[in-house]
């Protein structure tokens, strides 16, 4: 069992409620794309590392995992909200349903960049599955599969990180706001 690190506020979302939610997730997506064939799920490094290898155990119908990489410029609402490709996936996604796993959707700029972007390439279908939504106004982004609304606060745990700390955490937690208050 891990110590729950000092620049912790409070716990969000505890390890059985996200387990329990990511359960119930699969299930959907499972009756979804049953009669579909050529699932691809499209992981968003590197948040949702975590989310992933939980929702791609739990799911009994056949797919294949791939990954993206991508950085954003700022999350302010004075950004520019532009969005590059580190990494792109291996294969092409043309007539493969395609589900988009996303850890969190905050100023909505990366998801509704790559949901373009990967709609321009053909696919048969394309979705999108993201854990957490941030409770504030959001670009234009659809999100067929949902597990958590939360607060505008920044959170850890579960994948997503403080400068690349707290990643492994299995629970979701806010932040200590001191403690990112100079980021900002
Ligand atoms: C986070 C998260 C999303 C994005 C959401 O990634 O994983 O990809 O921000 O923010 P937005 O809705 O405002 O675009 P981050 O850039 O922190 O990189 P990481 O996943 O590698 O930690």
């Amino acid at each position: 069992m891990q110590k729950t690190p000092p620049d912790i506020a409070r716990v969000l979302l505890s390890r059985e409620t996200i387990q329990a939610r990511v359960d119930e997730i699969a299930a959907e997506i499972e009756k979804d794309y049953e009669k579909r064939e050529n699932l691809y799920l499209v992981g968003i490094l590197k948040g949702a590392f975590i989310f992933l290898a939980d929702l791609t155990r739990r799911l009994r119908i056949p797919h294949i995992v791939d990954f993206m990489a991508v950085s954003s410029y700022g999350k302010t609402t004075s950004s520019s909200g532009a969005v590059r490709i580190l990494m792109d996936l291996r294969e092409s996604i043309e007539e493969r349903h395609v589900l988009i796993v996303e850890d969190i959707v905050d100023t909505g700029n990366t998801l509704s960049y790559l949901h373009h972007t990967l709609n321009e390439r053909r696919p048969a279908s394309l979705q999108t599955c993201v854990l957490l939504k941030k409770e504030r106004e959001q670009a234009g982004v659809p999100i067929d599969y949902l597990g958590f609304e939360i607060p505008d606060v920044w959170v850890v745990g579960y994948g997503l990180d403080f400068a690349d700390t707290h990643r492994t955490l299995p629970y979701i937690a806010e932040l200590k706001p001191e403690t990112y208050r100079d980021t900002l």
